[in-house]
């Protein structure tokens, strides 16, 4: 176990304070947490040994990102990481925030933001005859019909599972499953999409390891880190777990 200054808000510096810990075991420690987290996550994605079975779970989804990203990218070697923003009205009002309910001091409509240009831009990849596709709703919930999707990580992983449910939401009916009892808090919400079968959940874990202090309670100083620990509600559920999206911002 070792405890350390969390990273301030805003910056990508790591504080200079640490705990009673000496460099090389928290170096340790760090190989030993990515490794476990690794293993973790190798586990999640079922494919040590790619039996029949997994490969019949996980080849519709990657069909779907091979036939929409990759088959383009290889026909005209595009790299989608290169590219700018243009305008293109209407393309990414996709859905309606305020109906699929994301964050209140998120929801820049229901907040009284009065302009709307913001919301008609998509990415133009740079290479000539590159063209990043529309999300397709009904093709991504085919894709991962029957499974379980979890975004981990902080409010970076919110935003994504939460504009993923929109996007969904727009085309297909869902219900809520769970959100945290207490109000204000996004640490823990499941979505069901019944048509397709399909689960989306977000788990609060800015460290994935287990975490307490500021992590889970912005009044308190710091965090504490417990290196040699997955925070406990993602990897409790990580066996339900058919597909892991894994982001942090902080
Ligand atoms: C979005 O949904 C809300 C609530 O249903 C509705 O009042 C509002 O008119 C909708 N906005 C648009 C642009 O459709
Ligand atoms: C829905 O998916 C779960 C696996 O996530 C599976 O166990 C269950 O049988 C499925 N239900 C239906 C009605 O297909
Ligand atoms: C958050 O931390 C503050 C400061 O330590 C404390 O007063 C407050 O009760 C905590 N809130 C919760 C929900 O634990």
């Amino acid at each position: 176990m070792a405890a350390y200054q969390p990273l301030h808000q805003h910056s990508q510096k790591p504080s200079s304070r640490y705990g009673s810990v000496s460099l090389g075991l928290r170096t340790v420690l760090a190989w030993l947490l990515s490794a476990l987290l690794g293993l973790a996550l190798l586990h999640l994605l079922r494919c040590s040994h790619c039996g029949a079975r997994e490969r019949a779970m996980v080849s519709p989804l990657l069909q779907y990102i091979t036939s929409t990203y990759s088959q383009v990218s290889t026909m005209y070697g595009c790299d989608y990481s290169e590219g700018q923003w243009v305008r293109a009205p209407g393309h990414a009002r996709r859905y309606n925030g305020t109906e699929c309910n994301v964050k209140g001091s998120e929801n820049c409509i229901r907040n009284g933001r009065p302009d709307t240009g913001y919301l008609d831009w998509r990415w133009q990849p740079s290479a000539a005859g590159c063209h990043l596709p529309s999300f397709d709703a009904a093709w991504f919930l085919a894709a991962v019909r029957g499974k379980h999707v979890a975004f981990l990580g902080d409010s970076m992983a919110r935003n994504q599972a939460e504009s993923l449910v929109c996007l969904l939401g727009a085309s297909f009916p869902y219900r809520m499953v769970y959100q945290d009892p207490e109000p204000g808090t996004r640490k823990f919400w499941r979505w069901a999409f019944p048509s397709h079968n399909v689960t989306v959940s977000v788990y609060w874990a800015p460290f994935l390891a287990r975490a307490t202090g500021k992590s889970e309670n912005y009044s308190e100083p710091y965090s504490s880190v417990y290196l040699d620990a997955l925070a406990e509600r993602w990897s409790a559920d990580a066996d339900t777990m058919d597909v892991a999206v894994v982001s942090t911002g902080h």
